[in-house]
């Protein structure tokens, strides 16, 4: 603990400890998760066509290939028997001391049986790399290069290991057969594959979560609302209390979205368990800045803890501040916070939202709301709106409508878990045996964990439940810090690379991947925080109650481990078997975490902070399987030759960091599929890249100018020839065009996503060509070299039909022909034009894509006058537009951008009349800014009645920096 908080982490640590014993013994569920991705792994190396080619090849190594084959078809078979046989374990066996060490022995092998599939995969592909001679010595001694431990086996050695482990396998199956007595279930022998089977279905149901959850509180909203809004001047501390799956956090979230914009800057925090009184400072700090529009101090990273305190002071000393500290877990954790949380006379508030009764104090007893759990008909209420929404026309059946109620009040009338069961019955059958099993197994689950929170009881039947694939999923969430959040495309990338992912008939790993996504926010494993403009899941959490459960599953079962400073879970890190690591915070040398024996997987480092140059050359040469890295944002600038002898790596992210080459080694990668070197300071990608022909994103972009408002803001790579050769490419961000016609771009065929700076004039027919080739593409980006080339872009009409977002970037030839071919049915909900220069004005014909929801105009057009007409944009939500020196009116009519959220304009020099009609946007208005304007517009604007009847709205003045808030 880096701060007073002894007594805290005393508290926090036997808290931990009386749950990991109560679920002790809960191994099974996760060894499913262990076995199923060895089936998977082996299935691809059988698939390996090398070995065939390689059979050819090698006349006398056949026999042995062959036998070898037999083996691991073998082995995968019994493995995929055990997989079903722990799938239809009935959960009343999990208390049952044989059956755990035998599970736990299956789960050892599980693991070793991955280590040898590795092996075997390594030297099968390694074929391809090598002549006739050069493989046959391979083979027979495998890779010279590699010794010491970790010096893989060549064909002879992996014979036997294959032989060893066909033999435990089988004796394992005898030993069960021996030794474990099983509990079977009497109502019917198949019911947990029953139940597996039902929630393979879930994929199907679209998600809807959280403040539709709220039930019962239009009192307690009504006070909050109140008191924050209230006349009162002095500072004012409100604590939200009460156990864990109340709803606290989600309601003070609905209370901060609707009020937020009533205060001159807000920001939102949640106190990490493993929280630092300096983190928390500095993400206050970067959250109020960025609320406000400003860039927090440059030296930010730099600051003691004193320093940030005095900053944050300065800021808040004459403004008008909201500020939430969600799930505060110890009153010293924000003692010294609320030093800095200056008490000023401007109306501001503080809200706390906590658990734990000692930290109510922070408020005066007035202004102290104690959340009670639902009453019966409140509770009975939400759980028939999750379990049977009337939206799908589903009613509770009479004849287990006695059942049902039972099953509700078990939840006490704790939100949480009655949303929790009402989503897991919604899937199942509504016949009176189904719901009697639930009953039954919830009250065995209260009955037989006593000591377990009640809610984490019920939560953990939710994951019981979860087909193994969502459980490697989910457990691999509470990997992260239990305030991460996580982002939908990074995500998905993760578990794909993991091999979480299987391709499901035409759908692709990704869509795949984001079904998942929704299948576990759907049933509450994961907390929806944010959708794009038009209603795609972008970010989530994992609620705190639900990590801590998922946080104890993971940690007994090798399948990772997270490492932060004050490691409750040191103990876990001598097992030397885990999988999966991700580095919270370190604050030792990174030698004495990763062991020489290194059987990793995945590393993913969050901790900014730590020693960087040597991490690679580290991990390169001491983990050999390795499939995930990911050091995003770590200030690492050389990539190892040594990277090429991760022949297992699928991932490698380098965003953010100051690499600027990779090494030839990168060749060797065959494996990979992604490659991010986004905004890192990467200008070329070594020839080799175009033999990784199993990519599927690529980033490699240099950031020139962090705002984005220069014309060349950013610079792709240039292109390596035979680029083509990717087949598998979906994202390829950026490309650095040059004079180059990219015709070939279109054999590209599964592209989504593509980024192409630098283009001439001249090779635009030739380049929309190749982009109307891409069938899939959603995004596309498109900048011009210089400011007077010009884009004519005519030939790519009509755009593709899947294209969700459109970026355009220099000179068009003709707005109108491009744009308002909005014929037939699209998917286009968001265009970005910048440095467009045009003379017409393009507004009618954007006005024909009806189904925008985020437009952005950037010195788009020379003319002086914008009008929004009646019954345009109907469903725009965020509209920005920027550094037209000309314009000087936009006219908004009534029944226009009818549900604009966001407003802003920028550095508009001529304008000098507050547009006409702004006040018909107030009822959907939730953001409205003015940057960089010029005094006069500023009086207009103070001046100006229309605006100042309701609409708040902050500005910047030309050549200044700080935000301004007008107030009311
Ligand atoms: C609960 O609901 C029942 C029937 O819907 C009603 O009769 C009863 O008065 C309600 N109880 C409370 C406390 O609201
Ligand atoms: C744009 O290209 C099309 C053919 O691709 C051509 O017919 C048209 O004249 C061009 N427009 C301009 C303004 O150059
Ligand atoms: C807007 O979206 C709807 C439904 O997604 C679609 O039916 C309609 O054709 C779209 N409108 C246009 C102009 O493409
Ligand atoms: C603001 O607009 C002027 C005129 O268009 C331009 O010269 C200037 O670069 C713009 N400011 C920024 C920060 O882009």
């Amino acid at each position: 603990m880096s701060l007073n908080g002894a007594g805290y982490a005393v508290e926090r640590y036997t808290q931990a400890t009386l749950v990991r014993s109560a679920i002790r013994l809960d191994k099974n569920q996760m060894s499913e998760a262990v076995i199923l991705l060895v089936v998977k792994k082996i299935g691809v190396a059988l698939g390996n066509e090398a070995i065939n080619q390689a059979a050819s090849y090698f006349q006398k190594y056949v026999a042995q290939l062959t036998e070898l084959q037999g083996s691991m078809g073998r082995i995968r078979r019994e493995l995929r028997l055990m997989h079903e046989f722990l799938s239809r374990m009935d959960i009343r066996n999990r208390k049952n001391k044989m059956y755990e060490i035998w599970v736990e022995d299956v789960r050892m092998l599980a693991h070793q049986i991955e280590d040898i599939v590795d092996d075997y995969s390594h030297l099968v592909s390694h074929k391809i790399k090598h002549d006739d001679t050069g493989w046959a010595t391979y083979l027979k001694k495998g890779f010279k290069r590699m010794k010491g431990p970790n010096a893989l086996l060549s064909l002879n050695r992996i014979a036997p290991s294959v032989k060893e482990a066909e033999a435990n396998l089988v004796h394992l199956f005898q030993a069960k057969e021996r030794w474990v007595r099983m509990v079977a279930d009497e109502t019917s022998g198949e019911s947990s594959c029953y139940i597996v089977e039902a929630s393979r279905h879930l994929a199907s149901i679209s998600c809807s979560l959280s403040e539709e959850d709220l039930v019962g509180v239009d009192e307690n909203r009504r006070r909050l609302c109140e008191w924050l809004a209230g006349d009162k001047l002095e500072r004012e501390v409100i604590v939200l209390h009460g156990m864990g799956g109340l709803g606290k956090t989600t309601l003070a979230a609905n209370v901060y979205r609707n009020e937020r914009e009533k205060f001159e800057c807000h920001a939102w925090v949640s106190i990490s368990q493993t929280y630092s009184i300096k983190n928390i400072l500095k993400c206050l700090i970067i959250e109020l800045f960025r609320n406000a529009k400003q860039n927090p101090p440059a030296n930010i990273e730099d600051m003691k803890t004193e320093g940030l305190q005095d900053e944050l002071k300065a800021f808040l000393r004459d403004r008008k501040y909201l500020v939430i500290l969600d799930d505060v877990w110890a009153p010293e954790a924000i003692g010294n916070l609320f030093g800095a949380l200056v008490s000023n006379l401007k109306g501001s508030r503080v809200l706390v939202t906590t658990r734990i009764n000692g930290v109510t104090h922070l408020a005066f007893p007035d202004k102290r709301i104690m959340l009670e759990p639902l009453s019966q008909n409140e509770s009975w209420e939400l759980f028939c709106k999750t379990a049977f929404p009337r939206e799908k026309k589903l009613e509770c059946p009479t004849e287990v409508t006695q059942l049902a109620y039972q099953i509700a009040s078990k939840c006490k009338g704790v939100p949480l878990a009655t949303v929790s069961v009402g989503r897991l019955l919604l899937v199942r059958d509504k016949t009176e045996e189904e719901f009697r099993r639930i009953h039954n197994q919830l009250d065995w689950e209260l009955i037989n964990n006593p000591s377990m929170e009640h809610v984490r009881n019920i939560l953990y039947l939710s994951y019981i439940y979860l087909p193994t694939q969502l459980k490697s999923c989910f457990l691999y969430c509470s990997l992260f810090p239990d305030d991460y959040l996580f982002t939908r495309k990074k995500l998905v990338r993760w578990w794909i690379a993991e091999g979480f992912v299987e391709k499901r008939g035409g759908s692709t790993m990704e869509e795949v991947a984001e079904g998942y996504l929704k299948e576990l926010v759907h049933l509450n494993m994961l907390q929806l925080v944010e959708r794009n403009s038009f209603g795609r899941i972008k970010a989530f959490r994992m609620h705190d109650i639900v990590h801590e459960l998922a946080v104890d599953l993971c940690r007994r079962e090798c399948f990772g481990v997270s490492y932060s400073c004050e490691n409750k879970h040191v103990e876990f890190l001598e097992e030397k078997d885990e999988r999966r690591m991700v580095i919270h915070r370190l604050d030792k040398d990174i030698n004495q975490v990763i062991s020489s024996e290194c059987r990793l997987r995945s590393f993913i480092a969050l901790d900014k902070a730590m020693p960087s140059s040597t991490l690679l050359p580290l991990l390169a040469e001491k983990c050999r399987y390795m499939s995930v890295l990911e050091l995003s944002g770590l200030p690492i600038d050389n990539v190892p030759d040594a990277i090429g002898d991760l022949f297992n790596l699928r991932h490698l992210g380098l965003r953010d960091s100051n690499v600027k080459l990779l090494p030839n080694s990168i060749e060797k990668l065959s494996n990979l599929l992604t490659l991010d070197l986004c905004t890192s300071e990467i200008q070329e990608l070594p020839r080799g890249i175009i033999k990784l022909n199993k990519l599927r994103h690529l980033f490699a972009e240099k950031a020139n100018d962090r705002s984005g408002r220069q014309l060349r803001c950013r610079t792709g790579v240039c292109i390596p020839r035979g680029l083509k050769n990717l087949r598998e490419l979906q994202t390829l961000q950026a490309l650095q065009a040059q004079d180059e016609p990219l015709s070939w771009l279109g054999e590209l065929r599964q592209m989504r996503s593509i980024k192409i700076w630098d283009v001439k004039g001249s090779c635009c027919e030739c380049l929309c060509e190749s982009l109307r080739q891409m069938e899939f593409l959603s995004y596309l980006s498109i900048a011009a070299s210089d400011e007077n080339e010009i884009l004519n872009l005519s030939s790519l009409n009509p755009l593709p039909s899947n294209l969700e977002k459109l970026r355009l970037r220099g000179r068009l030839a003709q707005a109108s022909m491009l744009l308002g071919a909005a014929g037939g049915q699209n998917h286009l909900h968001s265009i970005h034009l910048s440095w467009s220069q045009l003379v017409d004005d393009p507004l009618p014909s954007l006005s024909r894509w009806s189904n925008l929801t985020d437009l952005l105009l950037n010195r788009a057009y020379v003319g002086d006058e914008l009008v929004f007409r009646h019954g345009w944009f109907p469903t725009l939500k965020e509209l920005y537009v920027g550094d037209m020196p000309h314009l000087k009116r936009i006219e908004i009519q009534q029944g226009s951008m009818a549900s604009l959220q966001q407003l802003y304009l920028v550095n508009l020099s001529s304008m000098m009349e507050v547009p006409p009609g702004i006040e018909f946007l107030t009822s959907t208005l939730k953001s409205l800014g003015f940057a960089e304007i010029t005094q006069q517009f500023l009086a207009a604007l103070h001046q100006c009645s229309r605006i100042n009847c309701g609409i708040r709205w902050w500005y910047t003045l030309l050549g200044e920096d700080r935000t301004q808030e007008a107030l009311m």
